[in-house]
């Protein structure tokens, strides 16, 4: 099940008071480019994309974690009743699908990270998994990145950047720009939501 569009704006506006930061907004930044890439992708129901972008950081809510947010958001909406939504606050962090490259601490318990690995492991990710990790991988909290330029910028804040995750983001841009037949950056920088 999947909130509507208005319960998940009220969602984030809800999680942002209990923890303020520029997260929100990379989640609303995030929600408008899977929107975008969605309408251009036949098969693909933009609705569906804005929300499950908009809550895919959810877990923030529950204070400053690293893989503890992933945790705390995928907890939260199963328990909303909101599985898809709960999927993707799991899958948007691993496009190699393994908790091992996460950058970032592994704030959470040895048996919260087991369910955490054995719900990945049983997944077979679907084009709404990879649409968020790459629109993660583009939201900036106030705007539109070039990959490279958050990657970068990631490398510079934890020190390293998983060769093979920064591979699979770019596979991940091409995915995208052939089912949508155009290139990302003019799909997003450009005002090409009207379809
Ligand atoms: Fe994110």
């Amino acid at each position: 099940m999947l909130p509507s569009r208005e319960e998940a704006q009220r969602l984030l506006r809800e999680a942002e008071n209990c923890n303020p930061g520029p997260w929100g907004e990379h989640c609303r930044v995030a929600a408008q480019c899977a929107e975008k890439i969605a309408a251009h992708c036949p098969g693909m129901d933009r609705e569906k994309a804005y929300i499950l972008g908009l809550l895919h950081d959810i877990g923030r809510r529950f204070g400053v974690k690293h893989m503890g947010h992933i945790y705390d958001g995928y907890r939260y909406m199963t328990d909303l009743g909101y599985g898809e939504a709960a999927r993707i606050c799991l899958s948007h962090s691993f496009p190699i699908q393994s908790l091992e490259d996460y950058i970032g601490r592994h704030d959470i318990t040895g048996e919260e990270e087991a369910e955490l690995e054995a719900a990945l492991a049983h997944m077979a990710y679907d084009d709404y998994d990879r649409l968020i990790q790459l629109c993660d991988s583009v939201a900036g909290a106030s705007g539109v990145m070039k990959m490279e330029d958050r990657m970068a910028d990631v490398k510079r804040r934890y020190g390293s950047y998983p060769q093979e995750k920064w591979d699979k983001n770019l596979e991940l841009k091409r995915y995208f720009e052939e089912k949508t037949g155009k290139e990302l950056y003019a799909l997003l920088f450009g005002n090409a939501t009207e379809s």
